[in-house]
C-alpha cells in the first residue's frame, strides 16, 4: 500500500514537473516565426530619404546662402556638410545622442520662443521630429 502510494505520488510529482516544460516548449515553437520575422526591425532612418525632404520643406528657404536663417546663424541646410557643421556657434547635431543635439531642442520647441525652429511657423509633426530623432539615435550617417 504503502510502495502504491509512492508511486502514485512520484508519477504525479514528474507529471506536474514536466507539464510547464512541455507549455514552455510549445509556447516557444509557436512564437518563433514571428521573433525571426522581428529580429530585421525597421530599416533604419536615411538622410537622403527621410530626413532632407523635411529640411527641403521646412527650412531650406532660410537657411542657405541669401535666407535669413543662414544670414543671422550660419546654418546652411542644403547638404549634410552643411548641417553637421552647425552654425557659426559650434555643432548642433551630436550624434546617437539627440537629446544633447541642440537640433532637437530646437524642433521640439525647448529652447526659447525665438528659436523655435522652423522660425515663425507651425511646428513639424511629431512624425518628422521622431524621424530626425532616430536618425540621430542610429549615428546621424550620410545614408
Ligand atoms: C522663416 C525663416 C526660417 C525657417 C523656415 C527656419 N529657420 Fe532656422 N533660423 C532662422 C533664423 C532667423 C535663425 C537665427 C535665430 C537667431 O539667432 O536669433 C535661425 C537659426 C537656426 C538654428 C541655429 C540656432 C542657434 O542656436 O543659433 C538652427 C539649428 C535652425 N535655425 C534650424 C532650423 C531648422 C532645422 C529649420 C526647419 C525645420 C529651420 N531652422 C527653419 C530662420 C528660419
Amino acid at each position: 500500500m504503502r510502495s502504491l502510494f509512492l508511486g502514485i505520488a512520484a508519477v504525479a510529482v514528474i507529471a506536474a514537473a514536466s507539464a510547464p516544460l512541455t507549455f514552455q516548449a510549445v509556447g516557444q515553437e509557436g512564437s518563433k516565426p514571428k521573433a525571426a520575422a522581428k529580429r530585421p526591425g525597421p530599416p533604419p532612418t536615411s538622410f537622403a530619404e527621410d530626413v532632407f525632404p523635411i529640411f527641403k520643406g521646412r527650412c531650406l528657404d532660410c537657411h542657405q546662402p541669401g535666407g535669413k536663417g543662414y544670414e543671422a546663424s550660419g546654418l546652411d541646410l542644403r547638404t549634410y556638410e552643411g548641417l553637421m557643421k552647425g552654425t557659426k556657434f559650434g555643432p548642433m547635431v551630436v550624434p546617437r545622442d539627440p537629446d544633447t543635439s541642440n537640433l532637437m531642442w530646437l524642433l521640439d520647441w525647448r529652447a526659447s520662443p525665438d528659436l523655435r525652429m522652423p522660425h515663425g511657423t507651425k511646428q513639424l509633426s511629431i512624425c518628422d521630429r521622431t524621424a530626425i530623432r532616430r536618425w540621430i539615435m542610429e549615428g546621424a550617417k550620410n545614408n
